[in-house]
């Protein structure tokens, strides 16, 4: 079995950049289905799930060609199919994200059904509704949601109940094609939209207000292939800037390669709790905190405090000098990484929604699972404060979105490797 294992104890500093942003990255390369012809995407991360995605597109007869590491040369002109295939929806619940593109190119689609994971049921009924209001008739069998316009996408005035990253995300990539202007109102507002929207409209898209709640589309006739660069990995980035506030050497550490502004409501509360981020040249440089102050966090859609960060920041709870509330809005089962850091030493006890944290002294040393892709990052970021050495499983889900987590790690000095252990045994 392969594992992270961590040495704790040992200051880390110097510079970090971070890769691609995934959940940009992911969207943008569904996208080029709408543009017939070779489009390129630079800063793409070397990551599991763009290696999915990459699947994903070429089932449907799409051509990808790695220029480099980080681009892409995805040729959409003999996409011939429609169909993303239960093995890869199962793998990768991201691969929805064609479903928009290909209503907006062919006016069907037929996306198995996405199941559950850890973090919760992962429902995709808003996009559903969202694209029957512009014309699309759904029906479900055998675990496939098939998708089809018979009279055409017709723009429309769509209201989420909730500010979903993926139902706008399809909403807006099936809009550009439909007939007249659509208005999503209640949009979700992450710059990873923001990316995708600026991309569609250097293909020749006409979407205005991305990155506000409110979206308007007028629909065009055909998209041209471009080249577009991905923003980089506000979330990659917090969690090297939650390492280097436990474990920054007096040079501190800097993490480059994205937005700062990205990441407004995280840097907020590190400064409450008493964690500095200075502005550098394409991003921060933080040292470690000497204190940390307890300070209550809900997570919200942006810009409010992201989920996706929800882990990393609890690890600073965790050993913050008092109590402290984390509340998690966006998923109903985002708390597993909690009960596998008490395995170290913290002390949180879950009710609901609610993580009630007393910060301890220190975490101690020990094998802990990880539980989703931010949760397992979290972990070994908590193995670097640890005493002795950490060890974390089921590294898999890491690998989905951080690339060379380790490498970039060992490159701050961190005592962090690779390492391969016996199987447990099967219960
Ligand atoms: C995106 O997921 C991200 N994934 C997630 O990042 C991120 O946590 C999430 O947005 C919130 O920011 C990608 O971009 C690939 P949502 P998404 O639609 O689009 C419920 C990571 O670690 N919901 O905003 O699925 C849903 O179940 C991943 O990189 C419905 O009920 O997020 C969830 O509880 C984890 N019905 C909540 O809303 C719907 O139709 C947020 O979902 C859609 C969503």
């Amino acid at each position: 079995m392969e594992i992270i294992r961590v040495e704790g104890g040992h200051a880390i500093g110097g510079t970090v950049h971070v890769s691609g942003a995934k959940n940009s990255a992911l969207k943008l390369m569904a996208a080029t289905i709408l543009a017939p012809g070779k489009t390129t995407l630079q800063n793409v991360p070397n990551i599991s799930d763009v290696h999915v995605m990459g699947k994903v597109l070429k089932g449907i007869g799409a051509t990808i060609e790695v220029v480099d590491e980080h681009t892409l040369d995805i040729d959409t002109t003999n996409v011939d199919s429609w169909e993303a295939p239960y093995e890869l929806v199962a793998k990768m619940r991201a691969s929805t994200a064609v479903m928009g593109p290909l209503l907006g190119r062919f006016g069907r689609a037929k996306i198995a059904m996405p199941g559950g994971c850890n973090l919760g049921a992962r429902k995709i009924d808003m996009h559903i509704l969202g694209l029957e209001a512009l014309g699309v008739e759904f029906d479900t069998a055998h675990g496939y949601i098939n998708a089809q316009a018979p009279n055409g996408l017709t723009g429309t005035t769509v209201t989420l109940e909730f500010a979903s990253v993926g139902a706008t995300e399809n909403l807006i990539m099936a809009a550009v094609r439909a007939t007249g202007t659509t208005i999503i109102d209640n949009a979700a507002r992450e710059p990873e939209i923001v990316d995708l929207a600026n991309m569609l409209n250097e293909m020749g898209a006409k979407i205005v207000g991305a990155g506000t709640p409110v979206v308007q589309i007028e629909g065009v006739e055909e998209l041209h292939p471009v080249t577009h660069r991905v923003i980089g990995d506000r979330i990659e980035a917090g969690t090297f800037i939650v390492a280097g506030a436990l474990m920054g050497n007096e040079d501190g550490v800097t993490v480059t390669g994205f937005s700062p502004i990205h990441l407004g409501m995280v840097l907020k509360k590190l400064e409450l709790m008493g964690i500095e981020c200075e502005r550098v040249e394409d991003g921060v440089r933080v040292h470690r905190a000497e204190r940390i102050k307890p300070v209550d966090i809900q997570t919200l859609p942006f810009p409010g405090f992201p989920t996706d960060m929800q882990a990393q920041v609890m690890v600073l709870s965790a050993l913050a000098d008092g109590s402290s509330v984390i509340t998690e809005n966006i998923f109903e089962n985002r708390f597993m990484f909690a009960s596998e850091l008490v395995r170290m030493g913290a002390d949180i006890r879950i009710e609901s929604h609610h993580a009630m944290i007393h910060g301890v002294d220190g975490f101690s040393g020990a094998q802990v699972t990880s539980p989703d892709l931010r949760g397992g990052a979290a972990l070994v970021v908590a193995g670097l404060v640890a005493d002795a050495v950490t060890e974390v499983s089921a590294i898999h889900h890491i690998k989905r979105g951080y690339e060379r987590f380790v490498e970039k790690l060992q490159g701050l000095g961190a005592h962090v490797e690779h390492a391969t252990v016996p199987d447990p045994v099967e219960d």
